[in-house]
């Protein structure tokens, strides 16, 4: 495919070959994007923003409701673009096609709502007579750098609300992935979005990410990525406006009183999915040690029958990571912390890209399977003896973007609430869940910023007060 770059589609003298990681086939080839091609797709971003401006509201949620139809319409064509781009399994495809459809939707209706405040002036000294109230006013262009494991949704996530805000957007695909976010492109330009108000340039992110963070007249940058990534683009950006959403380990706490069976039903989806690459993963998993074996051993069952290969075949539930070293990553990691003592239980082992899901018992935070974030299909199971050691537990981590407890009392449950330090808890389900509407983002190194339309166009976009100062 071309990238869409200053109002067309273009080439480059060089490309990169995107891979279908199961069988290291070439799927497509796409132009390796320079900082060039960034300054110059800029330039006419800049008549787009001043056209996005001008568009009503009314106008902009037309386009996002004619492309959230239009993706519908696609939905099994985007649904296979994802999984021979990123190894994910046809199911969980169709369900990010669907859910990317969504929140396009959900942008359009929050376009219509987007408005400012009152501010009663007359209750503050001196503010007789003055009528104020806030306006909410586009940041111009907004640029969006979008991880490998949602190359759909994640994208939709930054472009639907910028485009409801009334900014233009400069897409930077992840490189594994950007071929659903080049025909998200061409799909909103069919919808009617302008030429000029839409730029998706493709390649590694070294030379093309700082000439992003370095423009100043990129105002707004939206990342979904790694801490260690995200903090270089903080370093970079400036004065620029930033969402980060960034990584975790994510902790899900299993108590004595907790329904074991749909506990480890919800393990078993959310340690896995996507062959764990989600930032919600769960990774950790604390368990009272009251149930310790009975815990284990239903996980295991659920978790043996998680069958791995091709991800396009329907039979498959885990199909291969993005990349064969990610899976060599994983690899290390879990042969070392069992070289440091935990024990295996199942998995452990991989082919290619594909890597087995795995559980490690009697696992400690001093591992790296635990300190880090494994983005792989491996869980790691602690045990704790009452709920104040579960959260101290749960909050030993630099990280804090998604939480989960299993139990039947209330107490407990709205202790974990109140004290777990995370952006997302979940009451009897796991660190795993996520409604696109709802308030999204992260604690600590997790990240800062919220997504979900309605939250991400008031972060996309700038307010402004204005005072009449009446005569009387
Ligand atoms: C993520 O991995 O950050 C997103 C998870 C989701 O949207 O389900």
């Amino acid at each position: 495919m071309k990238m869409f770059c200053a109002g067309h589609w273009q080439e480059s003298s060089k490309t990169i070959d995107v891979i279908n990681p199961f069988d290291q086939s070439v799927i497509d080839t796409i132009p390796q994007g320079s900082g060039d091609d960034v300054l110059k797709a800029v330039s006419v971003l800049e008549q787009g923003a001043r056209i996005m401006k001008s568009m009503t509201a009314y106008d902009r949620s037309l386009i996002l409701q004619k492309a959230s139809e239009l993706m519908l319409e696609r939905k099994d064509d985007f649904a296979r673009t994802i999984s021979l781009e990123e190894g994910k399994i046809l199911a969980e495809s169709q369900v990010e096609a669907t859910r990317s459809a969504e929140v396009i939707r959900l942008s359009g209706e929050e376009a219509r709502r987007m408005t400012g405040e009152m501010i009663p002036l007359e209750g503050n000294a001196g503010g007789q007579n003055k009528l104020g109230f806030t306006l909410r006013i586009p940041c111009g262009i907004v640029a969006a750098i979008t991880p490998f494991n949602f190359p759909l949704n994640l994208v939709c996530h930054k472009v639907g609300p910028a485009i409801a805000a009334g900014n233009a957007i400069l897409i930077k695909p992840a490189s594994d992935t950007p071929l659903s976010a080049l025909k998200l492109t061409e799909l909103l330009l069919e919808a009617g979005l302008p030429k000029e108000a839409i730029a998706c340039i493709t390649g590694p992110g070294g030379e093309i990410g700082r000439a992003i963070c370095t423009d100043t007249r990129i105002r707004k940058i939206s990342f979904t990525g790694s801490y260690e990534v995200g903090t270089k683009i903080c370093e970079m950006a400036g004065l620029k406006k930033v969402t980060m959403e960034l990584g975790s380990n994510s902790p899900v706490i299993i108590m004595d009183d907790a329904d074991l069976e749909k506990a480890a039903t919800a393990v078993s989806m959310a340690g896995y999915a996507n062959a764990g690459q989600v930032c919600i993963s769960a990774q950790r998993i604390l368990t009272s040690s009251a149930i310790k074996s009975d815990f284990v051993d239903l996980l295991k069952s659920k978790v043996d029958v998680l069958h791995t290969g091709n991800q396009l075949e329907e039979t498959t539930k885990i199909g291969p990571m993005v990349r064969e070293t990610d899976a060599t990553r994983v690899e290390q990691w879990v042969n070392e912390a069992v070289s440091q003592g935990a024990r295996l239980v199942t998995g452990g082992t991989r082919q290619g890209a594909i890597y087995a899901p795995t559980i490690l018992d009697n696992t400690n935070p001093e591992m790296q399977v635990e300190k880090d974030e494994i983005f792989g299909p491996a869980v790691a199971l602690s045990y704790f003896d009452d709920i104040e050691h579960a959260i101290q537990m749960a909050n030993n981590t630099n990280y804090g973007l998604s939480a989960g407890i299993f139990t039947q009392d209330l107490d407990r449950a709205m202790k974990f609430a109140r004290e777990v330090e995370s952006g997302n808890l979940h009451i009897n389900w796991s660190s795993q869940w996520r409604a696109d509407a709802m308030p999204y983002g992260g604690l600590k190194h997790s990240g800062t910023g919220k997504e979900g339309p309605k939250y991400a166009i008031q972060e996309m976009s700038e307010e402004k007060m204005v005072v009449i100062h009446l005569t009387n």
